[in-house]
């Protein structure tokens, strides 16, 4: 027991079929959408009317595919306020819009999707901790950051060559953030953002070796807003770096609603999962981040300021400076098994276990490169190419990597990685030890000293995941696989008070035939590996965001792109209202699917 309580007690639920539309909780728990995509966050007016949609109502509205999810409790009596901040990672037009019948419609659309992209802040309120929140419509925080909202960049490459354009030949106001997948809220309350698959907003000339590296290329892209907004266009003169100004991360002050989002040049471009903050034993900070690509690295900045742990605002405004300065490394790591005993299987080595000791290495060292042959300009823009050469370890696609509050290690998720083993491509390795690895797996690193400034680590793999049913090559920490949950595409994790992971699903579907879902697992004891499913979302979504409250026995999930095979003529899901067919759709409601915020409370 102890002052966090026993938390959150569950019977872990079924694991439920790809096809089912539902969001299946525990027995004993009930949910609600806290806010929907098309919800008004200024005025009540701004009603959801998905016939009638318009840019201008999109931006006063929550946006579309809501991915990083907090919710920051307030400090006030008893937790009756709240602010909650998201991301929206992209569109799926297709089930957003009926088909345009004219250029002016499809224009209209494409603006509208720009809208619909970027972050949301909303305030909230409820009667008692533990209780269901609502959300305050017009509340002064609230706030909508979009395609076009004016970012500020920060750091060693701000103004940089790089970085001007003709609209803005100072290289330091962008306007948008694209791709906004995973985040982290800092030790100072701000909230970060990773820029992720920015390559598919651009065309360019695709010609020199960072645009074939970071997938830019001269061809139409999918939204074609290139048509309407030439800074789309790369190939247009004076605009070759536009897209150099996304793949950041992005810091937000939910606080602060008129100051400019930043973004931090000092933590590196690249597709930039998340990044997740902790204040070391010596006051410096640092940020975990994976570049969410098969074969693409895990990456490490650490502070050159110290963290100020008083309250108030001169500290608040000092803690929010700690990214702007510091060093970047890149992961490389050493298994300790003979490479012949890492058969691309799953198949355990002899000594045991996946593990080894691992090495970070500098690729800017407080604004200057480490790497023979680049400028700082170069390794902070074009990360990718400067991490290539001093041999990083390429890794099964790592998404969500976050630090454990309670013990400082880092849990890395590995999601998935059909490529590794294919023909031309690297096989096997002890950290990655799946060919074909299509259920991913999950990393522990534990920082030399327990010191999160330090250079070097030990690792091991904590779970290899994947339907223990039917795959000989599941591995859950020695824990008996029979007892487990199945899990596949570990994406987003999160810790609770206790200390243990709850990790949320991406792509389960299509390798194990389940919907996605949130699943808890211990770290320590006899019940470390212990996988148990919390929750199922509808079908063809993706469990996204987690927050993990088992203090108040409360969860929170970002539920992104439900029935997103489906069409604007044939829907495949109807979450989260579930209008029921044929009857009258309630005002604000919609027959379609909405990405929602859900929340999960017990009865
Ligand atoms: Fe947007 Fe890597 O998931
Ligand atoms: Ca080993
Ligand atoms: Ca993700
Ligand atoms: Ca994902």
């Amino acid at each position: 027991a102890g002052a966090a309580g026993r938390g959150l007690a569950f019977a872990p639920i079924a694991p439920v079929p790809a096809a089912v539309d539902s969001f299946v909780v525990p027995t004993g728990y009930s949910w609600n959408p806290i806010i929907r995509w098309g919800d008004p966050l200024f005025a009540a007016t701004d009603r959801f009317d998905p016939e009638h949609q318009s840019a201008a109502l999109q931006a006063r509205q929550f946006g579309y595919n809501n991915d990083y999810l907090d919710i920051i409790e307030s400090k006030g009596p008893k937790g009756r306020s709240g602010i909650l901040v998201t991301n929206h990672e992209y569109t799926n037009e297709g089930i957003m819009f009926s088909p345009a019948l004219t250029a002016v419609e499809a224009d209209e659309q494409r603006r509208v999707a720009m809208m619909a992209h970027g972050m949301s802040v909303v305030a909230l309120e409820r009667k008692h901790a533990g209780q269901p929140w609502t959300y305050r419509v017009g509340d002064p925080l609230n706030r909508r950051i979009t395609a076009s909202t004016p970012f500020t960049v920060t750091g060693p490459a701000a103004g940089s060559a790089l970085l001007k354009t003709s609209a803005d030949p100072t290289g330091r106001t962008v306007l948008g953030t694209l791709g906004n997948c995973a985040g982290g809220t800092t030790p100072w309350g701000t909230v970060l953002s990773g820029e992720e698959n920015f390559n598919g907003y651009f065309r360019t000339n695709g010609t020199s070796t960072a645009d074939a590296r970071y997938g830019l290329a001269n061809r139409p892209t999918g939204r074609l807003w290139e048509q309407i907004d030439d800074r789309f266009d790369a190939t247009v003169a004076g605009n070759e770096n536009e897209p150099n100004r996304f793949g950041w991360i992005v810091e937000i002050d939910p606080e602060a609603p008129n100051e400019p989002p930043v973004k931090h040049t000092a933590l590196g471009r690249f597709k930039h999962e998340g990044a997740n903050v902790i204040v070391g034993k010596t006051g410096h900070v640092a940020a975990y981040m994976g570049d969410d690509e098969r074969f693409d690295y895990l990456y490490k900045f650490v502070s050159f300021d110290r963290f100020d742990k008083k309250k108030g605002p001169k500290a608040r405004t000092h803690n929010k400076s700690l990214l702007t300065r510091g060093s970047l490394y890149v992961a490389r790591f050493t298994g300790n098994s003979p490479e012949r005993e890492i058969t691309g299987t799953g198949q355990l080595p002899a000594d045991g276990l996946f593990d080894g000791t691992g090495q970070w290495v500098a690729l800017v060292i407080d604004g200057v490169c480490q790497v023979p042959g680049f400028s700082t300009d170069d390794a902070l823009v074009n990360t990718r190419l400067v991490a290539d050469a001093v041999g990083a370890t390429k890794m099964d696609r790592c998404e969500d990597v976050e630090p454990s509050p309670v013990t400082g290690k880092i849990y890395v998720a590995c999601t998935n990685n059909t490529d590794r083993g294919a023909l031309g491509q690297e096989g096997a390795t002890e950290p990655n030890p799946r060919v074909a690895n299509r259920d991913g797996h999950i990393v522990e690193i534990t920082e030399t000293g327990s010191d999160a400034t330090s250079v070097t680590f030990d690792w091991n793999l904590l779970l290899v995941c994947g339907d223990p049913a039917t795959n000989t090559s599941t591995y859950f920490a020695g824990f008996p696989s029979e007892k487990v949950s199945p899990i596949s595409c570990p994406d987003n994790v999160a810790f609770d008070v206790q200390g243990n992971l709850w990790i949320s699903t991406d792509g389960a579907p299509n390798t194990i035939g389940y919907c996605d879902g949130l699943f808890k697992v211990p770290l320590t004891g006899p019940e470390r590996g212990r996988v148990q499913q919390f929750l199922s979302v509808p079908r063809e979504a993706e469990t996204c965001g987690p927050v993990i409250r088992s203090e108040q026995s409360m969860v929170y999930v970002a539920v992104q792109h439900p029935g997103e095979r489906g069409s604007w003529a044939a829907q495949s899901s109807r979450f989260p209202d579930y209008v029921p067919l044929g009857a009258p759709v309630p005002a604000g409601a919609w027959t379609g699917p909405r990405p929602s915020v859900v929340q999960v409370w017990k009865v």
